[in-house]
């Protein structure tokens, strides 16, 4: 399904969400809460899905005074992302309570880890792809399945990592890295997959991923997907690097001199749900102050 060319929206709506629902995986941590914050500052309604039973007491707060504020709508729901027995449920409930279609996704749920190589417990190791990986896909999967299901166009974001471009400099965290280089072909593949039918070729040969291949393909309204790059970023994660000397070494790695604060992510994330980067899909945005340009 080819669809035209969104030409007439007026240049003041390019950001503009309204009408449609957002989830938001991670979305008690640092940047999923902040970009939370936008869309509903933006016009959509948001779900907030983590593994934390609820978010912090005085951030939900802000969220219901902002999406008060704007007429909008917030949802939270618990969901580990690993778990994928627990997803159907939690969208089925999702579903039930939303008053617009879901057509946005920031994937933010991930974790980190520090370990040199030779000494990485194999367990760890593959936890954290587990999470940043399989976990990404795991959500992308359910919100794809809930736009194709509402025949509605969307946009995904996977939030990826310049540690998937380049390797952090000073500090072992092979895993992450692995996983976040990951998240960017992640990415291209489900873009190709999830924009037009002409980019499949027909037929399925049966295999262990594919046991019982079905017949036609339906076709769907196309869902854009890109990831998202950020740079070092100002969490209370950062805490323990500053104390190490790291954050003063990081600042030099960039052309801007400073690590990034989270609330530098709301643009580029209401530049790509919104219907303003309509023509973009298999791109990774970098936002690293000029960290990988060196
Ligand atoms: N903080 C940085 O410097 C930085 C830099 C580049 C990229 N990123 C990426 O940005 C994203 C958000 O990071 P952040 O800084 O907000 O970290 P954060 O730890 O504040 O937020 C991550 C959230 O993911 C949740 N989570 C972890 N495992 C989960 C699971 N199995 N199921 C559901 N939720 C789970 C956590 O509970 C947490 O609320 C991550 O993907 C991270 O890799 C962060």
């Amino acid at each position: 399904m080819t669809y035209p060319a969104p030409v007439e929206i007026p240049t003041r709506d390019l950001f503009n969400l309204g009408g449609r629902t957002v989830l938001i995986s991670g979305g008690a941590g640092a940047v999923g809460m902040t970009v939370g914050k936008a869309v509903l500052e933006s016009g959509g309604d948001a779900v907030f899905v983590d593994m934390v039973p609820s978010p912090n007491e005085q951030m939900w707060k802000t969220i219901e005074q902002i999406s008060a504020a704007q007429g909008t709508k917030a949802w939270y729901h618990q969901l580990n992302v690993t778990d994928a027995d627990s997803v159907a449920p939690v969208f089925d409930t999702i579903r039930g309570e939303i008053r617009h279609p879901l057509r946005g996704l920031v994937a933010c749920a991930g974790i980190s880890g520090e370990c040199d190589a030779c000494d990485y417990p194999i367990d760890v190791f593959r936890k954290i792809l587990d999470v940043n990986i399989t976990g990404t896909f795991t959500v992308t999967q359910a919100v794809a399945k809930e736009m194709h299901r509402a025949n509605v166009t969307g946009s995904i974001i996977l939030i990826a990592s310049m540690s998937g471009w380049v390797t952090n400099r000073g500090i072992n965290t092979a895993a992450y890295n692995a996983s976040k280089s990951a998240i960017h072909q992640l990415g291209r593949s489900l873009a190709a997959e999830f924009a037009h039918p002409q980019n499949t070729f027909p037929g399925r040969t049966p295999g262990d991923a594919n046991p019982n291949p079905d017949g036609e393909r339906k076709a769907y309204p196309p869902i854009r997907v890109n990831t998202l790059s950020p740079g070092h970023i100002e969490t209370p994660i950062a805490e323990a690097a500053k104390s190490r000397g790291l954050v003063d070494e990081w600042v030099k790695q960039n052309m801007l001199g400073r690590i990034s604060q989270k609330e530098e992510y709301r643009a580029p994330v209401l530049f790509l749900l919104a219907d303003g980067s309509s023509y973009m899909t298999g791109a990774d945005l970098r936002v690293d102050g000029g960290h990988c340009a060196w």
